[in-house]
């Protein structure tokens, strides 16, 4: 068994992007300028946008954060974004999700503009990556595509079982893994909630994708011998003894599966590491696109 080690990875990303910063910055250029937009006091939501935040600092990266009151209405959201889609000076920003729920979530997604869109979620940036045009790739499945190329792990001509058809993780990572480019070319199903006799399928499964949200819900006979774990989940489960009062589960049940897989990507330091990294990757792209 072997280790994805997503935070390893990410760091040499990390690493690639800052020096392209200074490259860019040593001849004049500005930075690339990514802005965070958090609406509410949501604990993962705050930790999740910080270490965005920092990451940019680290590679040099200008950020904002616009940090908004849980009471904000729709209009104003909405008004800051117009605001945001406006700014020259930015390369492009995220609305953290999940929003409070007075926030009519697909409005605020399809009021980005796409250009700006470094998360991926406006349609037209979904669509086209659906067809194979150039497009900004939600950072997640960004994230596994860039793993799986990393450590040269074979996907063309496996089967791939996700399971998990959000419209973050699953369903992107999905058509993706089905694409004819880099980790792609695998036979994929998408399993979800309704999915009869899901065993069934994940023993058949090259390669499996956890997106589901389940602590430690992929067990080890479930899994073929061999198969490649990639667990997305991070859930956050109370322990009372715990400093934090909390432990980030996976949904794959580690110790048990560990054994039987060929590559397996940790819970922390696997998956969540690279999406950061790919929001980073995904801004610069864009900086470079409109250069
Ligand atoms: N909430 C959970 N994951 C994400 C993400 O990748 N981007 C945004 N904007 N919100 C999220």
């Amino acid at each position: 068994m072997k280790l994805l080690e997503g935070k390893k990875t990410a760091d040499q990303i990390k690493e690639e992007i800052k020096e392209q910063v200074a490259q860019l910055t040593s001849v004049g250029k500005r930075p690339p300028h990514l802005a965070a937009v958090l609406v509410g006091t949501d604990g993962a939501s705050l930790t999740y946008v910080g270490s965005k935040v920092k990451s940019c600092d680290y590679v040099g990266f200008e950020s904002t954060l616009l940090h908004l009151d849980e009471n904000t209405t729709e209009a104003e959201l909405l008004a800051h974004i117009e605001k945001l889609n406006q700014d020259p000076t930015l390369d492009g920003y995220i609305v953290q999700l999940p929003l409070p729920k007075h926030i009519n979530e697909e409005k605020i997604l399809l009021a980005i503009d796409p250009t700006k869109d470094v998360d991926g979620f406006h349609p037209a940036n979904f669509g086209r990556m659906a067809l194979e045009m150039d497009a900004f790739i939600p950072a997640t499945p960004f994230g596994i595509i860039e793993l799986l190329e990393r450590y040269q792990i074979e996907t063309s001509g496996k089967h791939c079982v996700v399971v998990g058809r959000s419209h973050i993780v699953g369903r992107p990572i999905s058509i993706l893994m089905s694409q004819k480019g880099a980790a792609g070319n695998a036979t994929v199903t998408l399993a979800h909630s309704r999915t009869k006799d899901l065993i069934a399928l994940t023993l058949q499964a090259d390669i499996i994708v956890m997106a589901l949200g389940i602590p430690e819900f992929l067990k080890a006979d479930m899994v073929k011998q061999g198969a490649v774990i990639i667990d997305v989940g991070i859930t956050r489960v109370a322990v009372a003894t715990h400093p934090k009062g909390y432990v980030i589960k996976g949904d794959v049940a580690f110790d048990e599966v560990a054994p039987k897989a060929s590559y397996i990507t940790p819970v922390p330091g696997g998956v969540g590491p690279m999406t950061i990294a790919m929001l980073l990757k995904n801004t610069l792209l864009g900086y470079l696109r409109k250069a």
